[in-house]
Protein backbone atom coordinates (compact mmCIF):
# COMPACT_ATOMS: atom_id res chain seq x y z
CA UNK A 1 0.00 0.00 0.00
CA UNK A 2 2.60 2.43 1.08
CA UNK A 3 4.61 1.06 -1.97
CA UNK A 4 1.55 2.29 -4.80
CA UNK A 5 1.13 5.72 -2.28
CA UNK A 6 4.43 6.54 -3.15
CA UNK A 7 4.73 5.81 -6.78
CA UNK A 8 1.59 7.99 -7.47
CA UNK A 9 2.43 10.74 -10.04
CA UNK A 10 1.21 14.25 -8.99
CA UNK A 11 -1.79 13.92 -11.80
CA UNK A 12 -3.16 10.65 -9.74
CA UNK A 13 -2.59 12.26 -6.17
CA UNK A 14 -4.70 15.20 -7.19
CA UNK A 15 -7.56 12.64 -8.79
CA UNK A 16 -7.14 11.05 -5.49
CA UNK A 17 -7.73 13.89 -3.61
CA UNK A 18 -10.73 15.24 -5.89
CA UNK A 19 -13.16 12.37 -5.44
CA UNK A 20 -12.63 12.09 -1.67
CA UNK A 21 -16.22 13.68 -2.29
CA UNK A 22 -17.74 11.03 -4.26
CA UNK A 23 -18.37 9.61 -7.45
CA UNK A 24 -17.79 12.61 -10.30
CA UNK A 25 -17.93 12.86 -13.67
CA UNK A 26 -14.65 13.76 -15.97
CA UNK A 27 -16.14 17.60 -16.12
CA UNK A 28 -16.14 17.82 -12.45
CA UNK A 29 -12.76 16.05 -11.58
CA UNK A 30 -11.28 18.66 -14.04
CA UNK A 31 -13.18 21.62 -12.76
CA UNK A 32 -12.62 20.61 -8.90
CA UNK A 33 -9.45 19.16 -9.28
CA UNK A 34 -7.93 21.88 -11.28
CA UNK A 35 -6.63 20.01 -14.24
CA UNK A 36 -6.24 21.45 -17.49
CA UNK A 37 -7.35 18.63 -20.11
CA UNK A 38 -10.56 16.10 -19.95
CA UNK A 39 -7.20 14.01 -21.19
CA UNK A 40 -5.63 14.61 -18.55
CA UNK A 41 -8.17 13.97 -15.90
CA UNK A 42 -8.27 10.39 -18.30
CA UNK A 43 -4.96 9.61 -17.68
CA UNK A 44 -4.98 9.75 -14.18
CA UNK A 45 -8.35 7.71 -13.48
CA UNK A 46 -7.22 5.22 -15.91
CA UNK A 47 -3.49 4.70 -14.45
CA UNK A 48 -5.93 4.64 -10.80
CA UNK A 49 -8.12 2.21 -11.95
CA UNK A 50 -5.32 -0.20 -13.29
CA UNK A 51 -3.74 -0.05 -9.49
CA UNK A 52 -7.61 -1.03 -7.99
CA UNK A 53 -7.87 2.76 -6.52
CA UNK A 54 -10.70 3.68 -8.50
CA UNK A 55 -13.27 2.23 -10.30
CA UNK A 56 -14.77 3.96 -13.81
CA UNK A 57 -18.31 3.50 -14.60
CA UNK A 58 -19.16 4.25 -18.44
CA UNK A 59 -22.47 5.06 -19.47
CA UNK A 60 -23.74 5.01 -23.19
CA UNK A 61 -26.43 7.10 -24.56
CA UNK A 62 -27.49 8.00 -28.07
CA UNK A 63 -27.57 11.19 -28.97
CA UNK A 64 -28.15 13.09 -32.14
CA UNK A 65 -26.67 15.84 -34.36
CA UNK A 66 -28.23 17.84 -37.15
CA UNK A 67 -26.23 16.92 -40.64
CA UNK A 68 -29.22 18.61 -43.05
CA UNK A 69 -28.33 22.90 -43.14
CA UNK A 70 -31.15 23.75 -44.81
CA UNK A 71 -35.35 23.41 -44.19
CA UNK A 72 -36.59 20.05 -45.47
CA UNK A 73 -38.23 20.45 -48.84
CA UNK A 74 -41.86 20.11 -48.33
CA UNK A 75 -41.32 22.98 -46.62
CA UNK A 76 -39.65 25.02 -49.29
CA UNK A 77 -42.25 23.74 -52.03
CA UNK A 78 -45.17 24.92 -49.35
CA UNK A 79 -43.50 28.40 -49.16
CA UNK A 80 -43.13 28.50 -52.68
CA UNK A 81 -46.67 27.49 -53.51
CA UNK A 82 -47.88 30.49 -50.63
CA UNK A 83 -45.83 33.12 -52.66
CA UNK A 84 -47.27 31.98 -56.33
CA UNK A 85 -51.21 31.97 -55.11
CA UNK A 86 -51.53 28.36 -53.48
CA UNK A 87 -51.06 26.48 -57.07
CA UNK A 88 -48.18 25.52 -59.06
CA UNK A 89 -46.72 23.41 -61.84
CA UNK A 90 -44.37 20.69 -60.95
CA UNK A 91 -42.13 22.03 -63.54
CA UNK A 92 -42.36 25.10 -61.87
CA UNK A 93 -41.06 24.11 -58.78
CA UNK A 94 -38.42 22.60 -60.85
CA UNK A 95 -37.08 25.53 -62.90
CA UNK A 96 -37.53 27.92 -58.94
CA UNK A 97 -34.45 26.02 -58.42
CA UNK A 98 -34.57 27.01 -54.36
CA UNK A 99 -35.27 22.86 -53.77
CA UNK A 100 -32.66 20.98 -54.37
CA UNK A 101 -33.55 18.79 -58.05
CA UNK A 102 -32.78 15.62 -56.17
CA UNK A 103 -35.42 16.35 -53.33
CA UNK A 104 -38.08 17.58 -55.73
CA UNK A 105 -39.75 13.94 -55.69
CA UNK A 106 -38.95 13.71 -52.01
CA UNK A 107 -40.78 17.34 -50.79
CA UNK A 108 -43.70 16.31 -53.20
CA UNK A 109 -43.92 12.90 -51.23
CA UNK A 110 -43.83 14.52 -47.62
CA UNK A 111 -46.05 17.49 -48.83
CA UNK A 112 -48.70 15.14 -49.94
CA UNK A 113 -47.96 12.94 -46.23
CA UNK A 114 -48.77 16.01 -44.60
CA UNK A 115 -51.64 16.94 -46.08
CA UNK A 116 -49.88 20.43 -47.13
CA UNK A 117 -51.19 19.80 -50.99
CA UNK A 118 -53.08 18.31 -53.00
CA UNK A 119 -51.13 16.85 -56.48
CA UNK A 120 -53.14 16.11 -59.10
CA UNK A 121 -52.86 15.93 -63.26
CA UNK A 122 -53.69 18.86 -66.09
CA UNK A 123 -53.70 18.68 -69.15
CA UNK A 124 -50.33 16.58 -68.63
CA UNK A 125 -49.03 18.83 -66.28
CA UNK A 126 -48.47 17.80 -62.81
CA UNK A 127 -50.36 20.34 -60.34
CA UNK A 128 -49.56 21.28 -56.86
CA UNK A 129 -52.52 23.15 -55.10
CA UNK A 130 -52.32 24.16 -51.23
CA UNK A 131 -54.93 22.86 -48.68
CA UNK A 132 -56.00 24.05 -45.42
CA UNK A 133 -54.05 22.40 -43.59
CA UNK A 134 -51.02 23.82 -45.86
CA UNK A 135 -51.96 27.34 -45.00
CA UNK A 136 -51.96 26.87 -41.31
CA UNK A 137 -48.16 24.91 -41.28
CA UNK A 138 -47.02 28.08 -42.85
CA UNK A 139 -47.24 29.76 -39.77
CA UNK A 140 -45.78 26.79 -37.51
CA UNK A 141 -43.02 24.41 -38.20
CA UNK A 142 -44.30 20.50 -37.70
CA UNK A 143 -42.60 18.58 -34.53
CA UNK A 144 -40.01 16.88 -36.59
CA UNK A 145 -38.94 20.91 -38.08
CA UNK A 146 -38.63 22.08 -34.20
CA UNK A 147 -36.57 19.37 -33.27
CA UNK A 148 -34.20 19.44 -36.39
CA UNK A 149 -34.21 23.02 -34.60
CA UNK A 150 -33.56 22.36 -31.33
CA UNK A 151 -30.52 20.19 -32.47
CA UNK A 152 -29.14 23.26 -34.96
CA UNK A 153 -28.96 24.83 -31.81
CA UNK A 154 -27.43 22.30 -30.04
CA UNK A 155 -30.37 21.05 -27.80
CA UNK A 156 -31.12 17.19 -27.29
CA UNK A 157 -34.26 15.37 -28.91
CA UNK A 158 -36.26 12.71 -28.05
CA UNK A 159 -34.72 9.71 -29.13
CA UNK A 160 -37.98 8.64 -31.45
CA UNK A 161 -37.96 11.94 -33.03
CA UNK A 162 -34.08 11.17 -34.09
CA UNK A 163 -34.69 7.89 -35.23
CA UNK A 164 -37.62 9.79 -37.31
CA UNK A 165 -35.19 11.73 -39.12
CA UNK A 166 -32.20 9.81 -39.15
CA UNK A 167 -34.31 7.50 -41.77
CA UNK A 168 -34.85 11.06 -43.91
CA UNK A 169 -30.95 11.18 -43.28
CA UNK A 170 -31.53 14.90 -41.80
CA UNK A 171 -29.36 13.41 -38.31
CA UNK A 172 -26.91 11.35 -37.66
CA UNK A 173 -26.55 9.37 -34.39
CA UNK A 174 -23.54 9.29 -31.95
CA UNK A 175 -22.94 7.40 -29.29
CA UNK A 176 -21.75 9.43 -26.26
CA UNK A 177 -20.09 7.55 -23.53
CA UNK A 178 -20.37 9.47 -20.21
CA UNK A 179 -17.53 8.49 -17.16
CA UNK A 180 -17.53 8.90 -14.00
CA UNK A 181 -15.08 7.73 -11.30
CA UNK A 182 -15.59 6.63 -7.61
CA UNK A 183 -12.65 5.18 -4.88
CA UNK A 184 -12.26 1.99 -4.21
CA UNK A 185 -11.74 0.87 -0.79
CA UNK A 186 -8.30 0.40 -2.05
CA UNK A 187 -8.34 4.19 -2.96
CA UNK A 188 -9.70 5.22 0.02
CA UNK A 189 -7.44 3.96 2.18
CA UNK A 190 -4.43 4.64 0.19
CA UNK A 191 -6.01 8.18 1.07
CA UNK A 192 -6.49 8.29 4.59
CA UNK A 193 -2.50 6.84 4.56
CA UNK A 194 -1.88 10.76 3.72
CA UNK A 195 -1.08 12.00 0.18
CA UNK A 196 1.15 15.17 -0.03
CA UNK A 197 0.54 17.43 -3.00
CA UNK A 198 4.13 18.55 -3.63
CA UNK A 199 5.93 19.11 -6.93
CA UNK A 200 8.39 16.15 -7.86
CA UNK A 201 10.87 16.05 -10.81
CA UNK A 202 9.20 13.64 -13.10
CA UNK A 203 12.01 14.42 -15.94
CA UNK A 204 15.54 14.91 -14.79
CA UNK A 205 17.27 17.64 -17.06
CA UNK A 206 21.29 18.44 -17.57
CA UNK A 207 19.79 21.39 -15.51
CA UNK A 208 18.03 19.92 -12.74
CA UNK A 209 21.21 17.97 -11.83
CA UNK A 210 23.63 20.70 -12.40
CA UNK A 211 21.80 23.21 -10.55
CA UNK A 212 21.51 21.05 -8.01
CA UNK A 213 17.96 21.86 -7.96
CA UNK A 214 17.41 17.69 -7.17
CA UNK A 215 18.58 18.29 -3.68
CA UNK A 216 15.35 20.14 -2.69
CA UNK A 217 12.85 17.95 -4.43
CA UNK A 218 11.19 14.12 -4.59
CA UNK A 219 12.24 12.62 -7.90
CA UNK A 220 9.07 10.21 -8.61
CA UNK A 221 9.86 6.98 -8.76
CA UNK A 222 9.23 4.73 -11.30
CA UNK A 223 6.05 2.56 -11.46
CA UNK A 224 6.95 -0.36 -13.84
CA UNK A 225 3.70 -2.13 -13.04
CA UNK A 226 2.02 1.11 -14.92
CA UNK A 227 -0.24 0.72 -17.56
CA UNK A 228 1.04 1.52 -20.70
CA UNK A 229 -0.19 1.36 -24.40
CA UNK A 230 1.29 -1.76 -26.44
CA UNK A 231 3.93 -1.66 -28.99
CA UNK A 232 4.28 -3.99 -31.64
CA UNK A 233 7.48 -4.36 -33.53
CA UNK A 234 8.24 -5.91 -36.58
CA UNK A 235 9.41 -9.10 -36.44
CA UNK A 236 9.84 -12.53 -38.68
CA UNK A 237 7.04 -14.67 -39.47
CA UNK A 238 6.78 -17.62 -36.85
CA UNK A 239 7.28 -19.72 -39.55
CA UNK A 240 10.03 -18.30 -40.76
CA UNK A 241 12.15 -18.05 -37.20
CA UNK A 242 11.30 -22.15 -37.24
CA UNK A 243 12.33 -22.59 -40.41
CA UNK A 244 15.68 -20.73 -39.21
CA UNK A 245 16.19 -23.14 -36.10
CA UNK A 246 15.77 -26.24 -37.83
CA UNK A 247 18.72 -24.99 -40.00
CA UNK A 248 20.95 -24.23 -37.43
CA UNK A 249 20.21 -27.34 -35.44
CA UNK A 250 21.58 -28.60 -38.81
CA UNK A 251 24.81 -27.18 -39.56
CA UNK A 252 25.15 -27.48 -36.07
CA UNK A 253 25.10 -31.15 -36.67
CA UNK A 254 27.51 -30.74 -39.44
CA UNK A 255 25.39 -30.29 -42.47
CA UNK A 256 25.44 -28.51 -45.71
CA UNK A 257 22.23 -26.54 -46.73
CA UNK A 258 21.31 -27.23 -51.00
CA UNK A 259 18.55 -25.50 -52.63
CA UNK A 260 16.71 -27.26 -55.74
CA UNK A 261 13.43 -25.44 -58.22
CA UNK A 262 9.79 -26.31 -57.96
CA UNK A 263 9.37 -27.24 -61.59
CA UNK A 264 11.38 -30.49 -62.06
CA UNK A 265 11.05 -33.19 -64.82
CA UNK A 266 9.49 -36.53 -63.49
CA UNK A 267 12.45 -38.22 -63.92
CA UNK A 268 14.37 -36.62 -61.24
CA UNK A 269 11.13 -36.20 -58.79
CA UNK A 270 10.48 -40.41 -59.28
CA UNK A 271 12.16 -42.05 -61.78
CA UNK A 272 15.98 -41.75 -60.20
CA UNK A 273 14.20 -42.70 -56.92
CA UNK A 274 13.55 -46.03 -58.70
CA UNK A 275 9.66 -45.22 -58.07
CA UNK A 276 7.76 -47.10 -61.17
CA UNK A 277 5.86 -45.27 -63.78
CA UNK A 278 2.65 -46.72 -62.33
CA UNK A 279 3.09 -46.03 -59.09
CA UNK A 280 -0.04 -44.56 -57.75
CA UNK A 281 1.74 -41.47 -56.43
CA UNK A 282 2.56 -39.98 -59.71
CA UNK A 283 -1.01 -39.91 -60.82
CA UNK A 284 -2.43 -36.79 -62.37
CA UNK A 285 -4.94 -36.78 -58.29
CA UNK A 286 -1.82 -36.53 -56.86
CA UNK A 287 0.44 -34.84 -58.54
CA UNK A 288 0.58 -31.09 -60.52
CA UNK A 289 2.17 -31.59 -63.88
CA UNK A 290 2.58 -28.68 -65.78
CA UNK A 291 1.21 -26.97 -69.11
CA UNK A 292 4.19 -24.79 -69.26
CA UNK A 293 6.68 -26.51 -69.40
CA UNK A 294 4.78 -29.81 -70.38
CA UNK A 295 7.96 -31.37 -71.35
CA UNK A 296 11.44 -30.17 -69.13
CA UNK A 297 14.44 -31.29 -70.68
CA UNK A 298 16.21 -34.02 -68.22
CA UNK A 299 20.02 -32.59 -67.16
CA UNK A 300 22.59 -34.76 -66.30
CA UNK A 301 21.42 -37.16 -69.38
CA UNK A 302 24.12 -39.63 -68.63
CA UNK A 303 22.04 -41.09 -66.42
CA UNK A 304 19.10 -41.67 -68.60
CA UNK A 305 19.56 -45.10 -69.71
CA UNK A 306 21.17 -45.88 -66.12
CA UNK A 307 17.40 -45.04 -65.12
CA UNK A 308 15.84 -47.25 -67.58
CA UNK A 309 18.10 -50.30 -67.07
CA UNK A 310 17.49 -50.08 -63.43
CA UNK A 311 13.74 -49.77 -63.98
CA UNK A 312 13.16 -52.64 -66.53
CA UNK A 313 15.83 -55.34 -65.25
CA UNK A 314 17.89 -53.84 -62.49
CA UNK A 315 20.66 -53.21 -64.01
CA UNK A 316 22.61 -56.04 -62.18
CA UNK A 317 21.97 -54.38 -59.14
CA UNK A 318 18.52 -56.45 -58.92
CA UNK A 319 15.64 -57.59 -60.86
CA UNK A 320 14.05 -54.66 -61.21
CA UNK A 321 10.42 -53.46 -62.32
CA UNK A 322 10.16 -55.08 -65.26
CA UNK A 323 8.27 -53.10 -67.22
CA UNK A 324 9.09 -50.61 -70.34
CA UNK A 325 10.27 -47.58 -69.36
CA UNK A 326 9.04 -44.32 -71.02
CA UNK A 327 11.35 -41.30 -71.73
CA UNK A 328 8.46 -39.65 -72.34
CA UNK A 329 6.78 -40.08 -69.05
CA UNK A 330 10.04 -39.11 -67.60
CA UNK A 331 10.27 -35.90 -69.24
CA UNK A 332 6.95 -34.53 -68.18
CA UNK A 333 6.85 -31.22 -66.15
CA UNK A 334 5.59 -31.39 -62.71
CA UNK A 335 5.66 -29.30 -59.49
CA UNK A 336 8.09 -31.04 -56.73
CA UNK A 337 6.43 -33.57 -54.99
CA UNK A 338 8.95 -33.88 -51.85
CA UNK A 339 12.51 -32.44 -51.56
CA UNK A 340 14.20 -35.71 -51.47
CA UNK A 341 14.52 -34.67 -55.51
CA UNK A 342 16.99 -32.36 -53.91
CA UNK A 343 19.11 -35.12 -52.19
CA UNK A 344 18.91 -37.40 -55.66
CA UNK A 345 19.71 -34.49 -57.36
CA UNK A 346 22.98 -34.33 -55.15
CA UNK A 347 23.79 -37.84 -55.29
CA UNK A 348 23.82 -37.65 -59.12
CA UNK A 349 26.30 -34.47 -59.21
CA UNK A 350 29.15 -36.81 -58.11
CA UNK A 351 30.23 -35.72 -54.49
CA UNK A 352 32.97 -37.37 -52.67
CA UNK A 353 31.55 -38.60 -49.18
CA UNK A 354 31.21 -38.84 -46.68
CA UNK A 355 28.72 -35.97 -46.62
CA UNK A 356 25.63 -34.47 -45.22
CA UNK A 357 23.02 -32.30 -46.74
CA UNK A 358 19.99 -30.56 -45.89
CA UNK A 359 17.15 -28.82 -47.25
CA UNK A 360 13.97 -27.48 -46.23
CA UNK A 361 11.93 -26.61 -49.19
CA UNK A 362 8.30 -26.12 -49.85
CA UNK A 363 6.45 -29.22 -51.76
CA UNK A 364 3.32 -29.36 -53.83
CA UNK A 365 0.65 -32.09 -54.05
CA UNK A 366 -3.18 -32.35 -54.60
CA UNK A 367 -4.72 -32.39 -51.43
CA UNK A 368 -8.29 -30.90 -50.67
CA UNK A 369 -7.30 -27.92 -47.81
CA UNK A 370 -8.40 -29.16 -44.12
CA UNK A 371 -6.91 -28.95 -40.29
CA UNK A 372 -4.22 -31.17 -41.90
CA UNK A 373 -3.63 -30.90 -45.56
CA UNK A 374 -2.50 -28.51 -47.44
CA UNK A 375 -1.58 -28.68 -51.39
CA UNK A 376 1.36 -26.71 -50.48
CA UNK A 377 3.83 -27.49 -47.46
CA UNK A 378 7.22 -27.71 -46.59
CA UNK A 379 9.59 -30.73 -45.65
CA UNK A 380 12.40 -30.78 -43.84
CA UNK A 381 14.91 -33.12 -45.79
CA UNK A 382 18.42 -34.60 -45.54
CA UNK A 383 20.81 -37.29 -46.35
CA UNK A 384 23.61 -38.37 -44.52
CA UNK A 385 26.60 -40.54 -46.43
CA UNK A 386 29.36 -42.38 -45.43
CA UNK A 387 31.73 -45.73 -44.96
CA UNK A 388 29.52 -47.93 -42.68
CA UNK A 389 26.28 -45.69 -42.49
CA UNK A 390 23.48 -47.97 -40.60
CA UNK A 391 20.11 -47.83 -39.51
CA UNK A 392 21.44 -47.42 -35.53
CA UNK A 393 22.85 -44.15 -37.04
CA UNK A 394 19.91 -42.72 -39.01
CA UNK A 395 17.64 -43.35 -35.95
CA UNK A 396 20.17 -41.18 -33.44
CA UNK A 397 20.60 -38.42 -36.17
CA UNK A 398 16.72 -37.87 -36.38
CA UNK A 399 16.82 -38.31 -32.27
CA UNK A 400 19.36 -36.07 -32.10
CA UNK A 401 17.19 -32.86 -34.05
CA UNK A 402 14.06 -33.79 -32.24
CA UNK A 403 15.45 -33.78 -29.14
CA UNK A 404 16.87 -30.27 -30.72
CA UNK A 405 13.53 -28.81 -30.87
CA UNK A 406 12.16 -29.82 -27.97
CA UNK A 407 10.65 -33.67 -28.68
CA UNK A 408 12.52 -35.74 -26.15
CA UNK A 409 10.92 -38.76 -27.00
CA UNK A 410 10.37 -40.35 -30.71
CA UNK A 411 9.80 -43.92 -32.41
CA UNK A 412 10.28 -45.33 -35.55
CA UNK A 413 7.84 -47.86 -37.25
CA UNK A 414 8.78 -49.85 -40.50
CA UNK A 415 6.88 -48.36 -43.36
CA UNK A 416 7.28 -48.26 -46.84
CA UNK A 417 9.04 -45.91 -49.43
CA UNK A 418 10.16 -47.20 -53.15
CA UNK A 419 13.24 -45.82 -52.59
CA UNK A 420 14.36 -46.87 -48.95
CA UNK A 421 14.74 -50.21 -47.54
CA UNK A 422 14.52 -50.41 -44.91
CA UNK A 423 11.72 -47.69 -44.68
CA UNK A 424 10.57 -45.95 -41.67
CA UNK A 425 7.74 -43.48 -40.71
CA UNK A 426 9.23 -41.06 -37.79
CA UNK A 427 6.69 -40.28 -34.82
CA UNK A 428 7.29 -38.22 -31.83
CA UNK A 429 5.26 -38.23 -28.69
CA UNK A 430 3.40 -35.05 -28.21
CA UNK A 431 0.68 -34.68 -24.91
CA UNK A 432 0.92 -38.30 -24.65
CA UNK A 433 0.10 -39.33 -28.15
CA UNK A 434 2.13 -40.68 -30.82
CA UNK A 435 1.90 -38.00 -33.99
CA UNK A 436 3.62 -39.51 -36.95
CA UNK A 437 5.97 -36.33 -38.31
CA UNK A 438 7.81 -38.34 -41.53
CA UNK A 439 9.43 -40.77 -43.30
CA UNK A 440 13.03 -42.14 -43.46
CA UNK A 441 14.97 -44.89 -44.78
CA UNK A 442 18.16 -45.77 -46.56
CA UNK A 443 18.38 -45.42 -50.29
CA UNK A 444 18.15 -48.67 -52.06
CA UNK A 445 21.41 -50.00 -54.02
CA UNK A 446 19.15 -48.89 -57.20
CA UNK A 447 19.20 -45.64 -56.48
CA UNK A 448 22.66 -44.96 -55.04
CA UNK A 449 24.15 -47.34 -57.63
CA UNK A 450 23.35 -45.72 -60.19
CA UNK A 451 25.05 -42.48 -59.57
CA UNK A 452 27.86 -44.68 -58.53
CA UNK A 453 27.75 -44.09 -54.54
CA UNK A 454 29.19 -46.92 -52.84
CA UNK A 455 28.42 -45.85 -48.83
CA UNK A 456 24.65 -46.37 -47.50
CA UNK A 457 23.08 -43.12 -48.05
CA UNK A 458 20.70 -41.82 -44.80
CA UNK A 459 17.62 -39.91 -45.71
CA UNK A 460 14.44 -38.69 -44.53
CA UNK A 461 11.56 -35.99 -45.44
CA UNK A 462 10.00 -34.58 -42.25
CA UNK A 463 6.90 -32.36 -42.27
CA UNK A 464 7.33 -29.16 -41.49
CA UNK A 465 3.54 -27.65 -40.45
CA UNK A 466 3.07 -30.58 -38.05
CA UNK A 467 6.25 -30.00 -36.60
CA UNK A 468 5.41 -26.19 -36.31
CA UNK A 469 1.87 -26.29 -35.23
CA UNK A 470 3.10 -28.61 -32.24
CA UNK A 471 5.59 -25.74 -31.62
CA UNK A 472 2.93 -22.95 -31.58
CA UNK A 473 0.17 -24.57 -29.86
CA UNK A 474 -2.45 -24.54 -33.09
CA UNK A 475 -4.90 -27.02 -34.04
CA UNK A 476 -5.63 -26.14 -37.81
CA UNK A 477 -2.65 -26.02 -40.49
CA UNK A 478 -4.74 -23.18 -41.89
CA UNK A 479 -3.84 -21.09 -39.15
CA UNK A 480 -0.27 -21.04 -40.23
CA UNK A 481 -0.71 -19.13 -43.05
CA UNK A 482 -3.73 -16.78 -42.41
CA UNK A 483 -2.38 -13.53 -41.76
CA UNK A 484 -4.16 -12.71 -38.41
CA UNK A 485 -2.25 -9.93 -37.31
CA UNK A 486 -3.21 -10.29 -33.66
CA UNK A 487 -2.05 -13.87 -33.82
CA UNK A 488 1.33 -12.82 -35.39
CA UNK A 489 1.50 -9.78 -32.90
CA UNK A 490 1.06 -11.91 -30.36
CA UNK A 491 3.46 -14.63 -31.21
CA UNK A 492 6.04 -15.86 -28.93
CA UNK A 493 9.71 -15.13 -29.69
CA UNK A 494 11.72 -18.52 -29.60
CA UNK A 495 14.59 -19.76 -30.35
CA UNK A 496 16.08 -17.91 -33.49
N1 LIG B 1 9.87 -38.35 -49.58
C1 LIG B 1 9.12 -38.96 -48.51
C2 LIG B 1 7.79 -38.23 -48.36
O1 LIG B 1 7.59 -37.24 -49.01
C3 LIG B 1 9.87 -38.91 -47.22
C4 LIG B 1 11.16 -39.67 -47.27
C5 LIG B 1 12.33 -39.02 -47.58
C6 LIG B 1 11.17 -41.04 -47.00
C7 LIG B 1 13.52 -39.74 -47.62
C8 LIG B 1 12.33 -41.73 -47.00
C9 LIG B 1 13.50 -41.09 -47.32
O2 LIG B 1 6.93 -38.62 -47.59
Amino acid sequence: MTDIRDRLSPLEKRALLTLKDGEMDIDEIMEKGGFSSQVEVMNAISWLRSKGLVEIHEDVRTEYEATRETELPERSILKYMAVKGGRVTLDEVRNAGFVDASEVSVGMGWLKRRGWGNISKEDGQTVLTITDKGKEALNALEEDEVALEKLRKGEQIDPKMGKALKSRKAVKEIERVERSAVLTDEGRRVLEMGIELKDEISQLTPEIIRGGKWKEMDIRKYDVNAFAPAVYGGKSHPMARIIEEIREIFISMGFTEIEGDYVQSAFWDMDALFMPQDHPAREMQDTFYLKRPARVEIDLPQYIEKVRAVHENGAGISRGWGYQWSLEEAQKGMLRTHTTVNSVRYLAEGHEPPFRVMSIGRVFRREAIDSTHLPEFHQIEGIACEEGANLRMLVGLLKEFYSRMGFDEIRVRPAYFPYTEPSLEVEVMFNGKWLELGGAGIFRPEVTETFGIKYPVLAWGLGLERLAMLRLGLKDLRELYNDDLEWLRNAEIRGA
